[in-house]
């Protein structure tokens, strides 16, 4: 039988990595989830995102029984990993920034790291940093806006002419960063048009690693040529989901796709 992965994140960002594990595990089946209800995470309050995501995560794994849950989104990986390794059986695998892979490759000693407003300021990244890149300066930048922007890429094709304004004086701070990790996954959508404005830069995204750690966790399931089918799910309008269904649809057929019902209901969220 096919191995089934559940993939996960607040809107379309998750599909940056789940494009990586069709490519290296063909014949799994995989079934998108995106918060769309809840969406975006990356500027909300730690205490009602953990719950939400946990919320959310154990419905979808009550529905769709996966062989895997992929956390791919690093805000929700950041703040919210134990409390759903506690109380899901099913193996989880978190999407965090790859400070490690930048911190090897610089030879300025000066990386970046592009996340949200949450994950730039979470203890588990100030860690990542401290076991990692004790060496180097990690220049932080949070961006609430990338995100949206990122939704409307893959919505409407079009990249926001507000980026470049937005990043510009970042990037050209001194000494230089040649290496920045794209600490979003919603951030990898717009790497095409992030590698046309600067084309200095190596931008690192976590995704072909965690398509390697979830063909290890499989132990070789999955590597069929014969395509696994795609589902996708989502939490809140149907419009909010027509974006990541064409994007699926270019993957392959999509099987279903339908609204999830979230056993509690949606507490208001607060802002940080
Ligand atoms: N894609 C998510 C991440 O990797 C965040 C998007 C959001 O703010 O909802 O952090």
């Amino acid at each position: 039988m096919n191995p089934s992965i559940l993939i996960f994140d607040s809107g379309v960002g998750g599909l940056s990595i789940l494009q990586e594990i069709r490519q290296r595990l063909p014949g799994a089946d995989l079934h998108y989830l995106m918060d769309n209800a809840f969406f975006p995470y990356g500027v909300k309050a730690d205490d009602v995102l953990v719950q939400r995501i946990v919320d959310v995560c154990s419905a979808a794994v009550a529905d769709v029984r996966p062989d895997l849950l992929v956390v791919a989104c690093n805000t929700a990986s950041t703040l919210a990993l134990h409390a759903l390794r506690n109380v899901l059986t099913v193996p989880v695998v978190g999407v965090v920034p790859a400070i490690k892979v930048a911190a090897g490759l610089t030879s300025s000693g000066h990386i970046g790291l592009l996340a949200t407003p949450a994950t730039v300021n979470r203890p588990y990244t100030d860690r990542l940093v401290e076991d990692f890149a004790a060496h180097c300066t990690v220049h932080r930048f949070g961006s609430a806006e990338l995100v949206l922007w990122a939704e409307t890429f893959l919505n409407t094709g079009t990249v926001d002419a507000k980026l470049t304004p937005h990043l510009q004086r970042w990037i050209d701070q001194q000494p230089q960063m040649l290496h920045v990790v794209l600490g979003c996954t919603h951030f990898p959508l717009l790497r095409d048009a992030l590698e046309q404005r600067w084309p200095q830069i190596q931008w690192i995204d976590s995704g072909a690693a965690i398509a390697r750690r979830v063909e290890t966790l499989l132990a070789g399931r999955g590597l069929e040529a014969r395509h696994g089918i795609l589902n996708c799910r989502w939490t809140g309008a149907d419009d909010g989901a027509q974006g990541a269904l064409r994007f699926l649809q270019a993957l392959g057929t999509v099987q279903q796709a339908s609204v999830l019902s979230v056993g509690n209901p949606i507490q208001q969220p607060s802002a940080v």
